[in-house]
C-alpha cells in the first residue's frame, strides 16, 4: 500500500508515545506510523493493544542510539517525519544513574538527527515535505519562585537534575541542526503528563496505586512544589497539531494553565479515589508520609502557553478535577495492566514475539 506519509514516532510504547500513536493511527489512516521502542521498563506494547493490529501501524523494537539501524529502518520505511519522544524520563532515576540518560537523551537523540539528515540527503528533493519534532519538557527551563512569573519560549535554559540537563543538551542539539543543515525541526517544551497508562513510578499513578492498597504516601520534603498539570491527551492534540501547522526552526510551549501545590494535589486525589472505592471522605489521608526531599527537588513550574494558542489556536480541553477523576477511573478499573506493566510480562512476551525478526 502507497501511504500518504511514513512516520516514524521514536518511544511510542511510553507514556505520552502510546497517547499520540493511537492518535495518529486513527485520525490518519492514510498515513504509516512506524513506531520504534526500545521497551525499557517504561516502554509496554500494552499500552498499545487496541492498535497494534491496524493496517497503517507498525512496531520496530530497537535502539535510537543505534544510527545505522535507525538509518536502515528510515530508509525502508521512506520516512518523511520524525515524532521524537524516546527518552529516560524519571528525574529520580537520573539522579541515581546519569550516564544512562545523557546516552539515552542525548547520544540517542543526536543519532536520530544524523541518521534524518543523511538519509534525507539522499533523496532528490532533500528536506523539501520533512519535518524533525523533538518532544521536551519545561524542566530545562530550571525552577521558578512563587510569584506570578511562567516560563515563556525566551526563558533562558537552567536545568538542574541530570535528567533536564540531558533534555536541554537535546534541544540544543535538535536547534543545532536546524541552524546549521537547515534540517526542519520543531521543539516543544511541555508541562507535567497526566493521565491513563503513565508507569507507576510518577506522582499520579503511584499514589493512586498506593491509595488503593492502602500503602503511604511518599511526599518530598514540605510538599509545597508547584507543578503544571496537562492531560496527556491534551499534548497529543497539541503535537498533531504543531507537526502539521508549527513554523519549523521555532520552538513551542504547551501547558495546562493549571498549577498545583503537590500537597494539594495529593490530597484532591484522596478525596477522589476515596470517593470512588465508597470509603469515608479524606480517610486515606493517614497515609500521607512526609519524607526527605529530592536532590535539586525545583520549586515551581508554570508554563506560558500564549504563543501556541495565538500562532495555532491550541487550549487545554479538560478541566483538572475533570481529566484527575477521568484518570482514577482508568488506573481503578485497570488493575491488571498495572500487574502486568510491573511484572515485565510484557516485555517477554514481546522479546520472544520479536527475537530474529
Ligand atoms: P516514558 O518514560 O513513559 O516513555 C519513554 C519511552 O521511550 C519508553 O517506551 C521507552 O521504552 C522508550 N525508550 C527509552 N530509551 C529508548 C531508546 N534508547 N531507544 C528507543 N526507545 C527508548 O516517557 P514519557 O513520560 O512518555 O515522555 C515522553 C517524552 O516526553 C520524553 O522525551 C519526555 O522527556 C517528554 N516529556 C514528558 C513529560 C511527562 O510529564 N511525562 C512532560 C514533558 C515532556
Ligand atoms: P514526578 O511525577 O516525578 O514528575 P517531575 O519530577 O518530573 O515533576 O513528580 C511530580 C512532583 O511530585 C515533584 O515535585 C516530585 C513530587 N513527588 C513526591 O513528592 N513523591 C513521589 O513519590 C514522587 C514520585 C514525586
Amino acid at each position: 500500500m502507497n501511504f500518504k506519509r511514513n512516520l516514524l514516532i521514536t518511544g511510542g510504547a511510553g507514556f505520552i508515545g502510546s497517547h499520540v500513536v493511537r492518535l495518529m493511527v486513527r485520525k490518519y489512516p492514510d498515513y504509516r506510523i512506524v513506531n520504534l521502542d526500545k521497551l525499557t521498563y517504561a516502554g509496554n506494547l500494552a499500552n498499545l493493544r487496541d492498535v497494534e493490529d491496524e493496517p497503517n501501524y507498525c512496531f520496530v523494537k530497537g535502539d535510537i542510539c543505534d544510527f545505522e539501524a535507525v538509518y536502515a529502518l528510515m530508509q525502508a520505511y521512506r520516512i518523511d517525519g520524525v515524532i521524537h519522544l524516546a527518552a529516560e524520563s524519571h528525574v529520580d532515576r537520573s539522579i541515581k544513574d546519569p550516564f544512562t540518560f545523557a546516552r539515552t537523551n542525548v547520544l540517542g537523540t543526536l543519532a536520530l538527527l544524523q541518521a534524518a539528515k543523511c538519509y534525507w540527503e539522499t533523496l532528490p528533493e532533500g528536506f523539501e515535505g520533512k519535518r524533525f519534532y523533538h518532544i521536551s519538557t519545561d524542566e530545562v527551563y530550571g525552577a521558578l519562585p512563587f510569584d506570578e512569573s511562567r516560563f515563556s519560549e525566551r526563558t533562558k535554559y537552567d536545568p538542574h537534575s541530570p535528567y533536564s540537563a540531558s533534555k536541554a543538551s537535546s534541544d540544543h542539539f535538535v536547534r543545532a541542526y536546524h541552524d546549521t543543515y537547515n534540517l526542519p525541526t520543531v521543539v516543544t517544551n511541555c508541562s507535567n503528563n497526566y493521565g491513563p497508562y503513565q508507569f507507576p513510578e510518577k506522582l499520579i499513578p503511584l499514589f493512586i496505586n498506593n491509595i488503593r492498597n492502602g500503602k503511604p504516601l511518599p511526599v518530598y520534603g514540605k510538599g509545597e512544589n508547584v507543578r503544571d498539570w496537562l492531560y496527556v491527551e491534551d499534548h497529543a492534540r497539541a503535537i498533531d497539531l504543531i507537526f502539521h501547522r508549527g513554523r519549523v526552526g521555532e520552538s513551542y510551549n504547551i501547558g495546562g494553565f493549571n498549577e498545583w501545590r503537590n500537597i494539594d494535589l495529593v490530597r484532591l486525589l484522596i478525596k477522589t479515589v476515596d470517593r470512588l472505592l465508597g470509603r469515608p471522605e479524606g480517610s486515606s489521608e493517614v497515609l500521607i508520609t512526609y519524607v526527605t526531599d529530592r536532590a535539586g527537588h525545583d520549586l515551581r513550574y508554570a508554563i506560558d502557553a500564549t504563543k501556541l494558542k495565538e500562532e495555532l489556536g491550541w487550549e487545554p480541553s479538560l478541566q483538572f478535577e475533570e481529566g484527575l477523576e477521568k484518570t482514577v477511573r482508568w488506573y481503578l478499573d485497570n488493575a491488571s495492566w498495572l500487574a502486568r506493566i510491573t511484572s515485565g510480562e510484557y516485555e517477554k512476551y514481546y522479546e520472544e514475539m520479536y527475537a530474529g525478526r
